[in-house]
């Protein structure tokens, strides 16, 4: 879908649709929709029968003939003008973003001036290309046939005739940011003889384009480097693993590194603490965290940020063989601490123990925030509305806590005391992985902790949020791309 913002009026927008967003207070003066008199009318006798009130998300569609260059006219209900907020905006255009594409619509225009009503405009015209972009996302992943039900909506027109620059490079971010997120998506809800390691390196190496630096070790590469907690879950799985670096932005004076560190298990079978039939489908998606980094490493290069970001991604199957690691296993670190494997199923911190290390090693990053779809405890607590994060700084709370109302994208903040420690206690090594069922998704935040040393870190477990059921708002089902709008709010926010 080409975005793109035109300075031109309503009356001349030449696309297949026009979207007209109208709140309730709009919908009972429809004079003052400042509509030429043609259209005026048009729309006049739709909201004089009452068959069109302005609430919240009712859609209705109008026929032109010759009235405009446009042939319809959408007109989309906002609910109550001092109600209306950028996640409103979000989700009534993710919304109407599906009924536009159901029209199998060549292009749509949306009128800015309509939706940015006691909103900065420049905020309204991001939210309005994320919610549609966002909600019109539909891939067609494997498909061979009946392609053209994927037909994508060609051109995204943001029409407002006195746009300020500014205005126009919203715009952009909005396209820059979804995109991001649909990206996540896909590499998300990929099944796992698709989306390998390998496959995820691939996209990694794709920034290299955009003027990313990114590396990839293998497995002979990790152990040289000494990656030993990692490389321990690959050791099951005759996929060859992947422990990809991507790297944007230089250290200039007083430029802060930020790490991103992503958890992406390209199948979790749970290994020879092997999973259940019933739920293992969906460990496919257990490659979120690294797809959130990826993405949002892509889009904090297209969008120019001043930061030093780098991306860490250790990426692996967590299979079952003759070659895999056992429960009660004592296993090496590149921290250089020692770990008692409890369960094999507990592979995520695993592989995020090395790439934290790592990170905090070698870049001395000022925060780092690791996503990681973790623990099943973290789904019970949290369910699938909000991501719980733990957080061993307050300055790195209030960041998230800030990006998460920009965002809309909802965080609750779990405790990570120390007290926990008691179930990580363990005979034979420096820890036990796992402490148990209770508190499950604490005390893997605790394990963690060991390995980030004095770093400012926030963990985000997503594990809660891997799956849309059905479409809603900007969401439409399969994976959302949690997380991808909020860390890049917190990074796009940084500032001195
Ligand atoms: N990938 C899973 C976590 C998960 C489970 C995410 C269900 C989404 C839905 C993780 O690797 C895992 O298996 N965790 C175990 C940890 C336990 C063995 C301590 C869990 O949560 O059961
Ligand atoms: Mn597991
Ligand atoms: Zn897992």
């Amino acid at each position: 879908m080409r975005t793109i913002l035109k300075r031109q009026s309503v009356t001349q927008a030449d696309v297949s649709v026009l979207v007209m967003g109208v709140t309730e207070e709009d919908a009972a003066r429809p004079a003052e929709l400042g509509l030429p008199d043609k259209l005026r009318e048009l729309v006049g006798e739709v909201l004089g029968l009452g068959d069109f009130k302005g609430e919240k998300g009712v859609h209705s569609l109008l026929y032109t003939r010759g009235a405009a260059p446009f042939k319809r006219l959408m007109l989309v209900g906002l609910g109550r003008s001092g109600e209306l907020t950028l996640e409103r905006i979000r989700s009534v255009m993710g919304e109407t973003s599906r009924k536009v594409r159901d029209l199998d619509a060549e292009s749509v225009g949306v009128s800015l001036d309509h939706l940015a009503q006691g909103i900065d405009a420049g905020d309204a015209a991001e939210a309005a290309v994320e919610g549609f972009t966002l909600g019109s996302f539909k891939d067609p992943f494997y498909k061979t046939k009946d392609l053209d039900k994927f037909k994508e909506i060609g051109e995204l027109r943001i029409i407002a005739p006195r746009a300020t620059d500014e205005q126009e490079r919203r715009v952009e971010h909005g396209r820059v940011i979804a995109e991001a997120v649909n990206l996540c998506r896909k590499l998300s809800w990929g099944p796992g003889n698709r989306v390998t390691p390998t496959r995820l390196a691939e996209e990694a190496l794709r920034l290299r384009d955009i003027g990313v630096k990114v590396t990839v070790m293998d497995r002979e590469e990790a152990e040289r480097v000494g990656l030993k907690s990692f490389l321990t879950v690959a050791r099951g799985t005759e996929e060859p693993p992947k422990f990809i670096v991507i790297e944007y932005g230089g250290g200039g004076e007083g430029v802060d590194t930020v790490a991103l560190i992503g958890k992406a298990i390209t199948f979790d079978t749970g290994g020879i603490s092997l999973k259940g039939r019933e739920g293992m489908p969906l460990m496919k998606t257990d490659m979120t965290g690294g797809a959130v980094v990826i993405s949002a490493m892509e889009a904090v290069a297209r969008l120019g940020l001043g930061l030093h970001v780098v991306g860490v991604v250790p990426a692996t199957d967590n299979m079952p063989s003759g070659r895999a690691y056992h429960p009660g296993d004592v296993v090496d670190s590149y921290a250089g601490i020692s770990i008692e494997v409890t369960s094999t199923d507990a592979e995520g911190r695993m592989i995020l123990n090395d790439a934290l290390a790592y990170a905090a090693k070698n870049y001395g990053p000022a925060a780092m925030f690791d996503f990681a779809t973790l623990t099943g405890a973290m789904e019970v607590a949290l369910g699938e509305h909000a991501i719980g994060y733990f957080a061993n700084d307050e300055g790195i709370a209030e960041r998230i806590e800030r990006a998460s109302e920009t965002s809309s994208e909802r965080v609750w903040r779990m405790p990570l005391w120390e007290v926990y420690d008691g179930q990580l206690e363990s005979d034979v090594a420096d820890w036990k992985h796992t402490g148990g069922r209770p508190g499950g998704a604490i005390t893997a935040a605790r394990f963690l902790s060991k390995f980030v040393g004095e770093t400012p870190w926030a963990h985000f477990d997503i594990a809660g949020l891997m799956e849309k059921k059905g479409d809603e708002g900007y969401n439409p089902k399969g994976s959302r791309g949690s997380g991808v709008r909020l860390i890049l709010d917190v990074l796009r926010n940084w500032g001195g």
